[in-house]
Protein backbone atom coordinates (compact mmCIF):
# COMPACT_ATOMS: atom_id res chain seq x y z
CA UNK A 1 0.00 0.00 0.00
CA UNK A 2 1.00 3.33 -0.81
CA UNK A 3 2.19 5.75 2.52
CA UNK A 4 2.09 9.17 1.94
CA UNK A 5 4.20 11.25 4.83
CA UNK A 6 3.18 14.26 5.82
CA UNK A 7 5.53 16.84 7.54
CA UNK A 8 2.98 19.59 9.13
CA UNK A 9 -0.60 17.81 10.38
CA UNK A 10 -2.12 21.06 10.76
CA UNK A 11 -5.16 22.59 8.57
CA UNK A 12 -3.76 21.56 5.32
CA UNK A 13 -1.77 18.71 6.05
CA UNK A 14 -4.66 16.73 8.58
CA UNK A 15 -7.48 17.80 6.17
CA UNK A 16 -5.37 15.67 2.80
CA UNK A 17 -4.32 13.01 5.38
CA UNK A 18 -8.03 11.75 6.16
CA UNK A 19 -8.78 12.86 2.10
CA UNK A 20 -6.03 10.09 1.47
CA UNK A 21 -6.69 7.92 4.38
CA UNK A 22 -10.67 7.85 2.22
CA UNK A 23 -9.02 7.31 -0.69
CA UNK A 24 -6.94 3.95 0.69
CA UNK A 25 -3.53 5.11 1.53
CA UNK A 26 -1.51 4.86 5.04
CA UNK A 27 -0.54 8.18 6.49
CA UNK A 28 2.74 8.68 8.64
CA UNK A 29 1.48 12.02 10.51
CA UNK A 30 4.71 14.51 11.59
CA UNK A 31 5.28 18.54 13.34
CA UNK A 32 7.24 20.38 14.54
CA UNK A 33 6.95 19.76 18.27
CA UNK A 34 6.88 15.54 18.26
CA UNK A 35 4.70 12.44 17.59
CA UNK A 36 3.43 12.51 21.06
CA UNK A 37 1.54 15.65 20.35
CA UNK A 38 -0.29 14.23 17.27
CA UNK A 39 -2.30 11.68 19.33
CA UNK A 40 -5.11 13.10 18.41
CA UNK A 41 -4.53 13.91 15.23
CA UNK A 42 -3.99 10.38 14.65
CA UNK A 43 -6.73 9.13 16.49
CA UNK A 44 -8.93 11.27 14.48
CA UNK A 45 -7.69 10.23 11.35
CA UNK A 46 -8.50 6.75 12.11
CA UNK A 47 -5.99 3.19 11.92
CA UNK A 48 -4.38 3.67 8.66
CA UNK A 49 -2.30 6.72 10.35
CA UNK A 50 0.73 6.88 12.83
CA UNK A 51 2.72 10.02 14.30
CA UNK A 52 6.38 10.25 13.61
CA UNK A 53 9.29 12.32 13.42
CA UNK A 54 9.61 14.89 9.94
CA UNK A 55 12.52 12.50 9.76
CA UNK A 56 10.98 9.59 9.59
CA UNK A 57 7.53 10.68 7.52
CA UNK A 58 9.90 12.14 5.21
CA UNK A 59 11.85 8.30 4.94
CA UNK A 60 8.88 6.39 5.33
CA UNK A 61 6.45 8.03 2.91
CA UNK A 62 6.27 6.67 -0.63
CA UNK A 63 4.84 10.98 -1.66
CA UNK A 64 5.49 13.33 0.45
CA UNK A 65 3.60 15.95 1.74
CA UNK A 66 4.80 20.06 2.87
CA UNK A 67 2.58 21.27 4.56
CA UNK A 68 3.98 24.07 7.24
CA UNK A 69 4.53 27.88 7.37
CA UNK A 70 7.02 28.88 4.42
CA UNK A 71 9.07 30.41 7.13
CA UNK A 72 10.11 26.79 8.27
CA UNK A 73 11.44 25.73 4.65
CA UNK A 74 15.09 24.72 5.63
CA UNK A 75 13.95 22.28 8.34
CA UNK A 76 12.28 19.84 6.01
CA UNK A 77 14.42 17.32 5.56
CA UNK A 78 16.60 16.76 2.05
CA UNK A 79 18.02 13.71 2.30
CA UNK A 80 15.11 10.99 2.88
CA UNK A 81 13.26 13.06 0.27
CA UNK A 82 15.98 12.34 -2.89
CA UNK A 83 14.49 10.75 -5.20
CA UNK A 84 10.22 11.25 -4.06
CA UNK A 85 7.49 13.65 -4.93
CA UNK A 86 7.45 16.19 -2.90
CA UNK A 87 4.04 18.23 -2.75
CA UNK A 88 4.53 21.36 -1.50
CA UNK A 89 1.25 23.01 -0.31
CA UNK A 90 3.37 25.97 1.58
CA UNK A 91 2.28 29.61 0.51
CA UNK A 92 4.47 33.03 1.49
CA UNK A 93 2.75 35.02 3.29
CA UNK A 94 4.82 37.70 4.51
CA UNK A 95 2.43 39.04 7.40
CA UNK A 96 2.86 35.48 8.81
CA UNK A 97 6.54 34.15 7.61
CA UNK A 98 8.99 37.56 7.69
CA UNK A 99 9.88 38.87 4.91
CA UNK A 100 12.11 37.09 2.01
CA UNK A 101 13.20 39.94 -0.25
CA UNK A 102 13.79 37.50 -3.36
CA UNK A 103 10.24 36.37 -3.35
CA UNK A 104 8.99 40.13 -2.59
CA UNK A 105 11.04 40.97 -5.72
CA UNK A 106 9.11 37.85 -7.68
CA UNK A 107 12.96 36.83 -8.26
CA UNK A 108 12.17 33.45 -7.48
CA UNK A 109 8.65 31.65 -6.02
CA UNK A 110 8.63 29.96 -2.92
CA UNK A 111 8.59 26.20 -4.17
CA UNK A 112 12.19 27.29 -5.87
CA UNK A 113 13.46 28.22 -2.68
CA UNK A 114 11.85 24.53 -1.48
CA UNK A 115 13.59 22.66 -4.40
CA UNK A 116 16.73 24.00 -3.46
CA UNK A 117 16.11 22.94 0.13
CA UNK A 118 15.10 19.38 -0.85
CA UNK A 119 17.70 18.64 -3.64
CA UNK A 120 16.97 15.42 -5.32
CA UNK A 121 13.62 15.81 -4.68
CA UNK A 122 10.72 16.10 -7.59
CA UNK A 123 7.53 18.29 -7.93
CA UNK A 124 4.98 17.50 -11.07
CA UNK A 125 2.88 20.53 -11.66
CA UNK A 126 5.40 22.19 -14.25
CA UNK A 127 8.34 24.33 -14.08
CA UNK A 128 9.13 25.73 -10.35
CA UNK A 129 9.53 29.00 -12.05
CA UNK A 130 6.39 28.59 -13.03
CA UNK A 131 4.79 28.07 -9.43
CA UNK A 132 3.35 31.40 -8.86
CA UNK A 133 0.30 30.08 -11.55
CA UNK A 134 -1.12 27.84 -7.78
CA UNK A 135 -0.64 30.71 -5.65
CA UNK A 136 -3.38 32.25 -3.69
CA UNK A 137 -5.79 33.97 -6.18
CA UNK A 138 -5.00 32.09 -9.01
CA UNK A 139 -7.72 30.09 -10.92
CA UNK A 140 -6.34 26.76 -9.73
CA UNK A 141 -6.30 27.63 -5.73
CA UNK A 142 -9.64 26.52 -4.58
CA UNK A 143 -12.07 26.79 -7.23
CA UNK A 144 -11.80 23.43 -8.93
CA UNK A 145 -12.80 21.73 -5.57
CA UNK A 146 -15.93 23.82 -5.46
CA UNK A 147 -17.16 25.97 -2.47
CA UNK A 148 -15.36 26.29 0.93
CA UNK A 149 -19.21 26.06 2.51
CA UNK A 150 -19.25 22.22 0.61
CA UNK A 151 -16.46 19.95 3.13
CA UNK A 152 -16.39 17.37 1.10
CA UNK A 153 -15.24 19.23 -1.65
CA UNK A 154 -15.58 18.24 -4.86
CA UNK A 155 -12.66 15.89 -7.08
CA UNK A 156 -11.11 17.53 -9.68
CA UNK A 157 -8.58 15.83 -12.03
CA UNK A 158 -5.87 16.28 -14.14
CA UNK A 159 -7.28 18.54 -17.24
CA UNK A 160 -9.43 20.44 -15.15
CA UNK A 161 -6.25 21.68 -13.15
CA UNK A 162 -4.29 21.96 -15.87
CA UNK A 163 -6.92 24.28 -17.79
CA UNK A 164 -6.77 26.42 -14.37
CA UNK A 165 -3.25 26.42 -14.32
CA UNK A 166 -3.33 27.52 -18.04
CA UNK A 167 -5.89 30.58 -17.13
CA UNK A 168 -3.36 32.06 -14.23
CA UNK A 169 -1.82 35.73 -15.52
CA UNK A 170 1.05 36.98 -13.32
N1 LIG B 1 -5.06 27.01 5.41
C1 LIG B 1 -5.27 27.11 4.08
O1 LIG B 1 -6.38 27.35 3.59
C2 LIG B 1 -4.13 26.86 3.14
C3 LIG B 1 -4.43 26.60 1.83
C4 LIG B 1 -3.39 26.30 0.96
C5 LIG B 1 -2.10 26.31 1.43
N2 LIG B 1 -1.82 26.61 2.72
C6 LIG B 1 -0.43 26.61 3.15
O2 LIG B 1 -0.11 25.32 3.66
C7 LIG B 1 0.79 25.43 4.74
C8 LIG B 1 0.14 24.83 5.98
O3 LIG B 1 -1.03 25.56 6.28
P1 LIG B 1 -1.97 25.12 7.49
O4 LIG B 1 -3.15 26.02 7.40
O5 LIG B 1 -2.15 23.64 7.48
O6 LIG B 1 -1.04 25.54 8.75
P2 LIG B 1 -1.23 25.12 10.27
O7 LIG B 1 -2.61 24.66 10.54
O8 LIG B 1 -0.65 26.24 11.06
O9 LIG B 1 -0.29 23.84 10.43
C9 LIG B 1 1.10 23.93 10.28
C10 LIG B 1 1.70 22.58 10.60
O10 LIG B 1 3.08 22.64 10.31
C11 LIG B 1 3.80 22.11 11.43
N3 LIG B 1 5.14 22.64 11.44
C12 LIG B 1 5.56 23.90 11.68
N4 LIG B 1 6.89 23.99 11.57
C13 LIG B 1 7.32 22.75 11.29
C14 LIG B 1 8.59 22.19 11.07
N5 LIG B 1 9.70 22.94 11.14
N6 LIG B 1 8.69 20.85 10.81
C15 LIG B 1 7.57 20.07 10.76
N7 LIG B 1 6.33 20.56 10.95
C16 LIG B 1 6.21 21.88 11.21
C17 LIG B 1 2.96 22.52 12.62
O11 LIG B 1 3.31 21.74 13.73
P3 LIG B 1 3.59 22.40 15.17
O12 LIG B 1 2.26 22.93 15.62
O13 LIG B 1 4.12 21.27 15.98
O14 LIG B 1 4.60 23.50 14.94
C18 LIG B 1 1.58 22.19 12.08
O15 LIG B 1 1.32 20.80 12.20
C19 LIG B 1 1.08 26.93 4.89
O16 LIG B 1 2.25 27.28 4.18
C20 LIG B 1 -0.14 27.57 4.27
O17 LIG B 1 0.11 28.88 3.84
C21 LIG B 1 -2.80 26.85 3.60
Amino acid sequence: MTIIGFIGSGYIGGTVARLSVEAGYQVVMSNSRGPATLADVVADIGPLARAASAEEAAATGDIVVVSIPFRAYRSVPAEPLAGKAVLDTCNYYPERDGHIAVLDDGIETSSELLQRQLAGAQVDAGNLADSWRQEPGTPVYGPPYGSFSDESGTPAGEAVIREALEKASR
